[in-house]
């Protein structure tokens, strides 16, 4: 008994110590999680309902993206960043078998967790490449058909590969793009991310960071979100808030006025 109480104390100050680097330094304790995650089976980890959680969980963004498809039939759905394809799995929801999916990951444990949870949706390929070879192999092998839609959300750290991603599919005669993280003029709700993308060079996505990337020939119309973050998620205030966004469409001026006159 005595000797159970004996190890019992020892392993207090251990305890303690744990407690005082967890509230000193709390991120480096998700690291470690983060690090340790790597070696439990996928099938045993836990993910998000993707119907909720797809486009970061706003449930605007989600239903116009279902708009977008009904009203424009995109020829391709393409997603850049796939990460653990939550929204992946929602596009392949909505899309079901009606158009090909593509996405692709940079980082290998994604990609392969990717991977393994994407293998019985069906019409969804994805590969571990950065985003602009990606975009621009699929336009030039003629992937996409003529109608492409994309979701532009590839980037991490000092990765900010948004300006080549446009460069790649400029050729395309038509596309709907939503470029996500991009700042919301006036709405400092809408949150979005600031790289550090040359040596001590840091900017956020936003209109003059794209048009050196846009295709002077074409028509481009551009929207961004317009609303309330209990819009966005109810009452079930999840991830960090409102995430902002672009919309832009190219050469899409009178299918877009047919539908707002079909109501
Ligand atoms: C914000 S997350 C994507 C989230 C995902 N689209 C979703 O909605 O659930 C960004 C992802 O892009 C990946 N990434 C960063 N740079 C990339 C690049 N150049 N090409 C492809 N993926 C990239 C990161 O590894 C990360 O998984």
């Amino acid at each position: 008994m005595n000797q159970i109480l004996k190890q019992k104390l020892q392993r207090w100050p251990r305890f303690f110590l744990f407690l005082v680097v967890l509230k000193r330094s709390p991120s480096w304790f998700w690291n470690k999680l983060g690090a340790w995650r790597q070696l439990v089976p996928y099938r045993w980890r836990r993910y998000p309902d993707v119907t909720f959680y797809g486009f970061h969980g706003d449930r605007v963004l989600r239903e116009l993206v279902s708009e977008i498809i009904e009203e424009f039939r995109p020829t391709a759905l393409v997603e850049t960043g796939t990460h653990k394809t939550t929204t992946t799995l929602f596009l392949a929801k909505l899309a079901s078998t009606r158009m090909p999916i593509y996405t692709c990951e940079i980082s290998g444990p994604y990609f392969r967790e990717s991977r393994w949870r994407l293998h019985k949706a069906p019409g969804v390929i994805i590969q571990q490449l950065s985003s602009p070879v990606f975009v621009n192999r699929l336009v030039k092998q003629k992937a996409l058909g003529e109608r492409p839609f994309f979701f532009l959300d590839a980037h991490s750290g000092g990765n900010v590969p948004l300006q080549e991603e446009l460069r790649a599919l400029s050729s395309l005669q038509q596309a709907i793009v939503i470029i996500d993280d991009f700042v919301v003029p006036e709405r400092s709700d809408f949150g979005h991310d600031v790289y550090e993308y040359a040596l001590g060079k840091v900017r956020s996505y936003d209109l003059e960071f794209i048009s050196p990337a846009l295709n002077a020939q074409h028509d481009y119309q551009v929207f961004f979100p317009q609303y309330t973050a209990q819009e966005a998620f109810g009452n079930n205030f999840i991830n960090d808030g409102l995430r902002g966004y672009l919309v832009l469409l190219v050469n899409l001026r009178s299918e877009l006025q047919r539908a707002h006159a079909a109501g």
